[in-house]
């Protein structure tokens, strides 16, 4: 376990090389939708991350803009239907199924229908309920693969099952076809897909160019593996983080009716300037807003552990030797509670991130989207859905707590992403 940041700064960032794997085992196991970069390390990681990122650049991001505001608007009529007298909604589960719509429609061009009617027997949420499994069960293989992968693949277990490979392995079947096996000129994920497909192999740099500064390309082949792992990493990567970071952020406004009012100021002077219409540069534009979501994120990490392995064996400037293969924690949960960083961490302060109060962070003490070459890819992305939807909410509702909601959550304790234990329940109060 590491909690220093100056050592923090040199495993993420300064001594990258040495420390880029999460977990590298499971490669060798036939198991496609393990088989994504987020899990790897390597030459392999780094050629998948290369191929990736042009997906997200401001240029994409802008033009997928549309896309989210059509989801949003979706929510807003779902919202509507299905108000009842109460006026109360389960926000982490309505949540969920908006943000499954955005990452359906940006990163595949399908519509998912998850906030339509029967919700709950929707093909995508069944999956989505499969992927972040919080039986005792997926507990269990979450524990016992990450301590002991060889006995966990030894006894024949999957940390996913067949399902979950043969659902993305059909999507994927189902919208290359609908696109007649061609690109179709939107520059999404599919199209990415595609144009890797009528490839053998994917060509990038090669991960040991940081230490030696050569000029080394690898050649990566492309597989079912490849192609099914990164779809299932984006799907899964999009939608759970936002959902839950937004959802925890609507149940801290119900809390704090001050900071609410402030929030909901800031919304109607947006569209104001905006004649009503939600646009890309919101995401710059609401400073109050985003010390709202960063101190969401400070109180509630998603990932509340990074994860990295020393690839050769190194030695801490303390003088610690860490031979090959050492796991390395950063409790990110921990350091964001730290008083030492962060005064009164107990309480969700929004100003510590708004104006000057930023500034004064310590660097390395506040990764919510990780830090380093493998900070998160949907960093940016992340912020479209988010704002969308608090803008759509906002702009007709006031939130309150409902009675059954608690004054604050526990955490469950068999997945490895923070999910509140419990439903967030809020009224949803028509504004005036
Ligand atoms: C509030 C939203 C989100 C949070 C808090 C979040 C957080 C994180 C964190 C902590 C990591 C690990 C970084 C590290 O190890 O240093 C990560 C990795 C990643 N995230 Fe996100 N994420 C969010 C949204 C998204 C979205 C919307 C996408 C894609 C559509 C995405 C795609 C990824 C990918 C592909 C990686 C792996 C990067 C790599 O290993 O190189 N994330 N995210």
């Amino acid at each position: 376990m590491v909690k220093d940041p100056e050592l923090i700064k040199l495993i993420l960032s300064k001594d990258f090389y040495y420390f880029n794997m999460r977990e590298i085992a499971d490669f060798i196991h036939n198991e496609p939708v393990t088989q994504n970069m987020f899990f790897g390390g390597g030459d392999r990681w780094r050629v998948i991350r290369q191929n990736l990122s042009p997906l997200f650049s401001s240029i994409k991001l802008k033009s997928m803009f549309y896309i989210i505001e059509n989801c949003a608007k979706t929510m807003e009529a779902t919202i509507r239907e299905e108000m009842n007298e109460s006026g109360t909604f389960e926000v982490k589960s309505l949540l969920t199924r908006y943000t499954i719509d955005c990452v359906g429609s940006c990163v595949f061009g399908v519509n998912t229908g998850t906030l339509g009617k029967n919700y709950d027997k929707n093909p995508f949420t069944l999956i989505a309920g499969q992927l972040f499994d919080v039986t005792s069960y997926g507990g269990f293989k979450l524990v016992t693969r990450a301590m002991w992968p060889s006995i966990f693949y030894g006894l024949g277990l999957k940390m996913f099952s067949d399902n979950v490979n043969n659902f993305f392995s059909n999507l994927l079947i189902g919208v290359f076809e609908s696109r007649d096996h061609k690109e179709s000129g939107r520059h999404d994920f599919v199209d990415l897909l595609l144009n890797w497909k009528q490839k053998d192999f994917l060509c990038g740099d090669s991960i040991t160019n940081m230490k030696t500064g050569e000029k080394k390309t690898i050649q990566l082949n492309i597989d079912e593996g490849l192609i099914i792992g990164q779809c299932a990493l984006l799907f899964a990567a999009g939608y759970e983080t936002t959902a839950t970071t937004t959802s925890l952020l609507l149940y801290e406004l119900a809390k704090n009716k001050d900071v609410q009012a402030r929030v909901i100021d800031e919304v109607d002077e947006y569209y104001k300037r905006h004649h009503g219409k939600i646009e890309f540069e919101a995401i710059n534009e609401m400073p109050y807003l985003q010390a709202c979501i960063d101190e969401t994120l400070r109180f509630y990490p998603v990932l509340g552990l990074l994860t990295r392995e020393a690839v050769e064996g190194y030695t801490l400037p303390t003088g610690l030797h860490l031979p090959k293969g050492t796991r390395i924690h950063i409790p990110v949960y921990h350091i964001h509670h730290n008083p030492k960083y962060f005064s009164e961490p107990e309480r969700w302060l929004p100003e510590r991130f708004y104006g000057e109060g930023k500034h004064f962070i310590t660097p390395f003490t506040y990764m919510p989207f990780g830090e380093g070459p493998r900070v998160c890819l949907g960093k940016r992305f992340s912020k479209m859905p988010m704002y969308a939807g608090l803008l759509t909410i906002f702009k007709n509702y006031e939130l309150e707590l409902d009675p059954k909601t608690p004054s604050s959550y526990k955490f469950q304790p068999r997945t490895f992403v923070t999910q509140a234990l419990g439903g967030i329940f809020l009224k949803f109060i028509p504004r005036k």
